[in-house]
């Protein structure tokens, strides 16, 4: 049994009870649902983008699509949705609210504006309002509003620093997160505009710009409206990996706090993110998919994981795996070679076929054993293997310097 761990962090100044918060989404865009979520035990909400009033919010339904593989539905959830189609007024409501039925908790918004005018307002009316934290959406794949409409503001290093500078004049004290996209030549620099422009950190990162896909017999894409499609952003575990590298170039590069977003899909995702460099994690699919009662297992999971690990708090892990993330010509080069657990091998041939076709022919198949084998001289240690395996009884064994290493990947 594991004593019950304390999850709690400080994160600008806001206590949360877990580093798990619902980021700007569907499961924060109706008041009983942020409700819901909060009484189920989520660390804080931030409040789905909201607009000024004369802002017409224009949305297209059915506006999800999702692609799967073989054993899951949902690998990548897209959506073509904009904005809330509640306005700042009802936005204000909701937070004074919210203050008041969850004191501990963190209660936050997210804000799109067209203009100087318009984004300082909506700052100041949240302010007011007693918000704990505001995000600036500058990375909705369907675009932003005002001169940069059609594109995402945070594409422009330029608008960037600006609206980012116009935000954190209004918010003054009350932290201010700017949610960008990964789809940018050099993330650093728009990472660098952020800090200049004085905001407090950086949401990394937001769906990712995509189509999912079209109907081989009517030529019609997804999500299909009447025959017709759109390109969506795209969620879930497909985008996980992106993520990863998003927020850790951000964080070998620039001291700012991040709040990870995009893909994460359990605890152990969770802690990914924060080893990397995510002060803490927001989820949307996840509870989109399999509900609220999913914050259940992320703590339990993540209690379990500190325990195991002697870390007395989830902020123990923030960045524990940067010193280790190198570019590629820094990397050692070891003897590395394929080893597989003939006593374990399910005998399916996979690793057989990958390296006749994909690998380096370095695997051979005994037809009356229905076992591989591998040819020590031919392997030069690339690990297809190891990823076909449906079992994971092939390990890398690497040698440097008469030193031995054995690389699994535990997923
Ligand atoms: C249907 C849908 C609507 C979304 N609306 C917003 C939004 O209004 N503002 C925003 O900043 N992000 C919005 N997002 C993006 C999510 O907040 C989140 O950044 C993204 O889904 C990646 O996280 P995930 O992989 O955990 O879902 C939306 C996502 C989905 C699926």
């Amino acid at each position: 049994m594991y004593k019950t761990k304390d999850l709690s962090i400080d994160f600008l100044c806001i206590h949360l009870d877990s580093p798990f918060i619902l980021s700007a989404a569907p499961p924060t865009d109706e008041l009983d649902m942020a409700y819901n979520g909060l009484k189920a035990g989520w660390a804080g909400v931030i409040l789905k983008t909201t607009s000024v009033e004369d802002n017409p919010v224009n949305l297209k339904n059915p506006m999800m699509s999702s692609f799967g593989s073989m054993s899951n539905k949902v690998v990548g959830l897209g959506n073509i949705d904009l904005i809330s189609q509640f306005h700042i007024n009802d936005i204000e409501e909701r937070v004074k609210y919210l203050k008041k039925e969850f004191p501990g908790k963190m209660i936050a918004s997210s804000i799109m504006g067209a203009s100087k005018e318009d984004w300082q307002n909506l700052v100041w009316r949240l302010k007011k309002a007693g918000v704990d934290l505001i995000e600036c959406s500058f990375s909705c794949p369907q675009g932003s509003m005002g001169e940069e409409a059609g594109r995402m503001l945070a594409q422009s290093i330029e608008a960037t620093e600006k609206v980012t500078r116009w935000v954190k004049e209004a918010a003054d004290k009350t932290p201010v997160l700017i949610k960008i996209t990964p789809q940018v030549t050099d993330i650093v620099e728009v990472a660098k505009a952020v800090k200049r422009a004085g905001a407090d950190g950086i949401t990394a990162s937001n769906t990712i710009p995509s189509l999912l896909g079209v109907d081989i017999h009517t030529f019609e894409p997804y999500p299909n409206l009447f025959g017709e499609g759109s390109y969506s952003g795209l969620s879930g575990p497909a985008i996980k990996p992106i993520t990863l590298r998003t927020i850790a170039e951000i964080a070998k590069n620039v001291d700012i706090i991040i709040s990870g977003n995009g893909g994460a899909f359990n605890w152990r995702d969770a802690v990914e993110f924060m080893a990397v460099g995510s002060s803490n994690v927001q989820f949307c699919t996840l509870p989109m998919h399999f509900g609220f009662r999913t914050i259940r297992d992320l703590k339990s999971g993540m209690a379990h994981y500190l325990q195991e690990m002697g870390f007395s708090s989830p902020m123990d892990i923030v960045g524990k795996a940067l010193p280790k993330i190198k570019s590629q010509e820094d990397l050692v080069n070891p003897e590395s070679r394929s080893e597989i657990n003939i006593d374990k091998c399910i005998g399916c041939g996979l690793c057989y076929t990958a390296c006749q076709d994909g690998g380096h022919m370095a695997i051979s198949w005994n037809s009356d054993t229905r076992r591989p084998s591998v040819d020590e001289e031919k392997c030069t240690g690339c690990a297809m293997c190891m990823q076909v395996c449906p079992v994971d009884v092939i390990n890398m064994k690497e040698k440097l310097d008469g030193k031995v290493h054995y690389f699994s990947e535990t997923r």
